[in-house]
């Protein structure tokens, strides 16, 4: 066994595959689950991030379909129409496949198979204390958690990750436990097959929370969201009906920045100028909240336009993005089949 491979430093030679085609750079990887069409949240939150860091690591970055069954198991109609739009948007946001690799999980079986090696040597009570696990299983009612897939999810992020032997794991706080998770388990198995994967570390992005329109977090289920694809006039639409300082009724009545979303929006999208002037006049109600909201949805808009315009093209041409998702699966597949080879050779399972 090469000892040499178990270091969780940048390693380019254990990627025999690739090191004729990328330069040595540390790997990351990251998954996203397929929902669709990608909101401002999803934007600040991690593809910029993505975009990035792309110039200077070896990036993967996939879509986490299978997933999505661990909780979306009852009605899977919409997968392929959620992933076209998602990765519409992947690349409308600025990842670029000429410099990163992306790829759609469930056409790579290598992960089903790792996954289930991983599961032999993963102990229940791993799993039971993930915080997500208990969070999740509480708060979603609407449907039966108390699957076996549900359970395992972090085993089958631990395969996503391990198989490409990634350095860093670009995620927010709350995925933090599933990469400890990984690490673990791939300290598990090297000690008792021999010394095959690096652990992995968490590469922390700064991803501020993202109120909606109704004030609570930016997500697509809560009906709140202003989408990457929404034109001008809809982004403008969507922010004058955004809840701001509840306290501030009238025109005349001074307003709390500090408690209002739609400053909070203003922190991540605007000018500092603005975000100065509107934190004064609002306290002192020279300025409404419908002035507010149009300079806002102005920087929106200015933020959103080059994104639009690069998404043109894909939507258009569907096939195009299909293309790009095989070309990356083709290139990851050389990559798990290789990690797999050594897996199987490592288990005696050859
Ligand atoms: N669990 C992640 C999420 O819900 C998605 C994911 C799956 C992932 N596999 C991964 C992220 C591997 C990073 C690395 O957002
Ligand atoms: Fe919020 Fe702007 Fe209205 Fe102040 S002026 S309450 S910051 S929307």
């Amino acid at each position: 066994m090469d000892d040499s491979r178990n270091q969780p430093a940048p390693s380019p030679d254990a990627h025999p595959n690739t090191a004729l085609e990328v330069p040595a750079k540390p790997r990351i990887l990251s998954g996203m689950r397929p929902t669709g069409k990608l909101h401002l949240g999803n934007l600040v939150g991690a593809l910029e991030n993505w975009v990035r860091l792309q110039d200077e690591y070896d990036s993967y970055h996939f879509v986490a379909d299978w997933h999505m069954l661990t909780t979306d198991y009852a009605d899977t109609s919409g997968l392929q129409s959620n992933i076209l739009e998602m990765v519409t948007d992947w690349l409308a946001a600025g990842l670029d496949p000429a410099k990163a690799t992306f790829f759609v999980q469930s056409r790579l079986p290598e992960h089903a198979e790792l996954q289930l090696i991983f599961s032999m040597i993963t102990p229940l009570g791993w799993l039971e204390r993930v915080p997500s696990y208990k969070e999740q299983i509480e708060n979603i009612k609407d449907r039966d958690l108390h699957t076996y897939g549900f359970l395992g999810y972090p085993v089958l992020q631990a395969a996503d990750i391990l198989m490409y032997k990634a350095h860093y794991v670009p995620v927010g706080e709350d995925q933090v436990p599933h990469v400890e998770l990984t690490r673990e388990v791939a300290r598990r198995f090297n000690s008792f097959y021999g010394a095959i994967f690096p652990e992995p570390q968490a590469y922390l992005t700064r991803s501020p929370r993202l109120p909606g329109t109704d004030g609570r977090k930016m997500s697509k289920s809560y009906n709140n969201a202003i989408f990457l694809s929404d034109p001008a006039p809809v982004v403008s639409k969507k922010l004058a009906t955004m809840i701001t300082d509840p306290a501030r009724r009238r025109r005349t009545d001074k307003g709390n920045p500090d408690v209002c979303p739609v400053f909070d929006l203003h922190k991540i999208f605007s000018a500092p100028a603005v975000i100065d002037k509107v934190n004064r006049e609002c306290r002192t109600a020279e300025i409404g909240c419908l002035d507010c909201k149009a300079h806002l949805a102005g920087f929106v808009n200015q933020r959103l336009a080059p994104i639009q315009e690069r998404r043109q093209p894909f939507e258009q041409n569907p096939k195009l993005v299909w293309e790009i998702l095989d070309q990356g699966t083709q290139r990851a597949r050389r990559v798990a089949q290789t990690t797999m080879v050594e897996v199987r050779r490592a288990v005696h399972l050859t």
